[in-house]
């Protein structure tokens, strides 16, 4: 059991949908106060209305610096202040490199990563004012530790995610700020839904737990690195994908 983050505050951005939502969700019933991030007003306040009157929702677009700091003060003005940040809101829409156009690749880089960098810096404030703070972003195991057809940019936005990581938990120690990731492998979400079933049985038979993941795994990971018990945690991946990443075949699974 861990000790209760009842009162904390924190931005979870990307959570009108899918991991986001689960992770409002589920920092909101651990009675933590929750800012819920999408570009779409509606969205977000019908995610903050599920969680109750500790959440409000917010539209900013993540790869604006100027939208995220306009995030971090809504957050400050509504609740107080800012303990976490779970950076996870990203788009996956796929390209092949032969014909991928600049705008393709700026799309995905500057939602994915730029925003990274930005939704951080933008805590910073609020979050060294009170000598403490958690950084979450949600990176993938696509980019960090396998590739996809048709998500070369995707997988250089998450593995340069990592790179971020590394070095902002080296700057963010002394003020008491730790930086880490989840990686999920495969998680059963409406972004996932529109790879179409063909996608989604395929990707439940390279893994080992046969299942795919759910928010809520997600979610749990990282409640897990915004409490206490987490705290000596930093610059650090927790990948959390069913084994995807293990089997070296497929035989490796059926064996
Ligand atoms: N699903 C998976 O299997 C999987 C696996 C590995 C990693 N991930 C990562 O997990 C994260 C969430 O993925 P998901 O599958 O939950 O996606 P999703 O269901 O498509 O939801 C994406 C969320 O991000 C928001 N969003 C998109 N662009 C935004 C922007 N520029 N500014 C602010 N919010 C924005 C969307 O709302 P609006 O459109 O209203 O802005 C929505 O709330 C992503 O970083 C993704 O790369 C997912």
């Amino acid at each position: 059991m861990l000790k209760s983050l009842a009162g904390k505050t924190v931005i979870v951005t990307g959570a009108s949908r899918g991991i986001g939502r689960g992770m409002a969700l589920r920092f909101g019933q651990a009675g933590i106060n929750v800012l819920v991030v999408s570009r779409n007003q509606a969205d977000a306040d019908a995610v903050a209305a599920r969680i109750g009157p500790h959440a409000a929702g917010f539209a900013a677009d993540v790869a604006s610096p100027d939208e995220c700091k306009a995030m971090a003060e809504a957050a400050v003005a509504r609740f107080g202040g800012i303990d976490i940040l779970c950076a996870n809101a990203g788009i996956f829409p796929p390209a092949k490199l032969a014909d991928m156009t600049l705008e393709q690749y700026e799309l995905v880089m500057n939602t994915n990563l730029r925003s990274a960098f930005f939704s951080s810096q933008a805590v910073l404030p609020a979050m060294t004012a009170a000598g403490s703070g958690r950084i979450i972003l949600t990176s993938s195991i696509t980019g960090p530790i396998t590739g996809y057809p048709g998500w070369s940019h995707y997988g250089a936005s998450k593995a340069g995610q990592l790179g971020f990581m590394r070095t902002a938990a080296l700057e963010l120690a002394p003020r008491g700020i730790t930086v880490n990731a989840v990686l999920p492998g495969n998680i059963f979400t409406e972004g996932l839904l529109s790879n179409g079933p063909d996608y989604i049985a395929a990707m439940v038979a390279a893994i080992p737990l046969k299942r795919l993941g759910t928010v809520e795994d997600i979610a749990n990971t990282a409640l897990f690195l915004a409490s206490e018990e987490a705290a000596f945690i930093t610059g650090q991946t927790i990948t959390v994908d069913g084994g995807q990443v293990l089997p070296e075949s497929l035989d490796a699974i059926e064996a």
